[in-house]
């Protein structure tokens, strides 16, 4: 099948601004680390860009009908959920997004709960305001993570107030179900929580057999308590355009997010809402190349795991990152450094589990053109084989 975009060659990134390449400049060790992917963004996106920027004026810019306009119609065309344009508040990023929810919903010394591994800015968000960070563990069972609902539970009666829920969730790749979104508002309810929920990886479900709900769209009542954040920037490869929003039906929740955004959360930059608009109007075609690739990016990563020996891993159900126990690995070896530090010397470049608060485990970014993750994956065989 020849795909109408090319995602066989990714762009060269060595040598440039890239976080996640920069790392490893002058070495001979992949990147496969920070969250972005090794892909130009969709053409319809530079294309708008590039008509922008020929403007050549960069005043201050309010978010106008158009993008407002396109950002609704593709949450309502890709996730069935319509939203109310008054709903939207926007954010210069998702992580500023969960920060001011910590600092709208708790006061000094509240719990703020989240369930680990997770996203390592979600482990922080509670210090920034003097919050305490409450957590359990979802356990891996058979091929798939779940909550853990008498912990989870028992651990919102510790004084918590805010929930901070990954869905899709970074780094185990769940699309969490309506049973499993049915059971976290009706927890919300019973401690009277407010939920936080990160969505950002909403566009990029992998599993064919699943779709993302997003939690405030189950109903009226969990959308009244329910702060959802969404960005372009992980589908469509922007990130470091800082655009993102966050989705908040009910009024006074709004007003107070906002009042603790002021003063010190700046408007969104001009070039990120131009390429949000592009994207959720004209992106479609794009996405959908790009999750077949991803797909089959995904499958690789699962098969060669499963042929090393102490090593395992779970099917992606949505993300580009796979989440690998290295435990038995690491015992049967004898070696008690980190497996992220193992696998970097073998020349591949990874995340270390023990920041997403789960030790032994490595968290690998597979969205990069197909040869490089083989090649990734070839080293790791060596280094695990050897
Ligand atoms: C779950 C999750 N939330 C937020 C972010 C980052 O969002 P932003 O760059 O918009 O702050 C990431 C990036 O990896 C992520 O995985």
């Amino acid at each position: 099948m020849t795909l109408p975009f090319d995602f066989a060659h990714g762009a060269e990134r060595a040598g440039s601004d890239s976080i996640k390449w920069r790392r490893y400049a002058g070495r001979d060790v992949i990147p496969m680390w920070v969250a972005d992917m090794d892909f130009a963004a969709p053409p319809p996106v530079l294309d708008a860009l590039r008509a922008r920027l020929d403007h050549g004026v960069f005043g201050y810019a309010d978010p106008w009908p158009g993008v407002l306009e396109a950002v609704i119609d593709g949450i309502a065309r890709d996730h069935g959920w319509r939203i109310q344009p008054e709903w939207l508040v926007w954010l210069p990023g998702v992580v500023t997004g969960f920060n001011v929810a910590v600092r709208t919903v708790g006061r000094p010394g509240d719990g703020v709960f989240t369930a680990t591994p997770v996203y390592p800015p979600f482990l922080h968000a509670p210090g920034n305001f003097e919050q305490r960070l409450v957590t359990t563990s979802l356990l891996r069972t058979g091929t798939r993570w779940e909550w853990d609902w008498d912990r989870s539970a028992a651990a919102l009666a510790d004084g918590v107030r805010l929930f901070m829920l990954c869905h899709p969730h970074n780094p185990v790749g769940r699309v969490f179900d309506r049973d499993e979104l049915g059971r976290i508002a009706e927890l919300a309810e019973r401690h009277d929580l407010v939920v936080c929920s990160d969505e950002i990886h909403c566009g990029l479900v992998l599993d064919p057999t699943k779709a993302h709900v997003p939690l405030a769209a189950l109903d009226e009542r969990i959308g009244r308590r329910t702060i959802t954040l969404m960005a372009p920037s992980k589908t469509w490869n922007i990130p470091a355009l800082y655009c993102a929003f966050a989705i908040i039906p009910d009024g006074t929740l709004r007003a107070r997010y906002k009042h603790a955004m002021a003063g010190i959360v700046p408007h969104v930059n001009v070039l990120g809402l131009v390429a949000t608009e592009a994207a959720y109007r004209d992106g479609g075609p794009w996405r959908e190349a790009l999750l077949a690739t991803l797909r089959s990016n995904a499958a690789r990563v699962t098969d060669a795991i499963d042929l090393l020996p102490g090593l395992a891993t779970t099917p992606v159900e949505a993300t580009y990152l796979a989440w690998i126990d290295c435990r038995d690995f690491l015992a049967a070896r004898g070696l008690t450094g980190s497996p992220a530090a193992f696998f970097e010397q073998a020349g591949v470049g990874l995340s270390d589990g023990r920041d997403f608060g789960l030790p032994g485990f490595v968290r690998l970014n597979f969205g990069c053109p197909p040869a490089r993750l083989e090649a990734a994956l070839e080293r790791m065989r060596r280094a695990v084989t050897a």
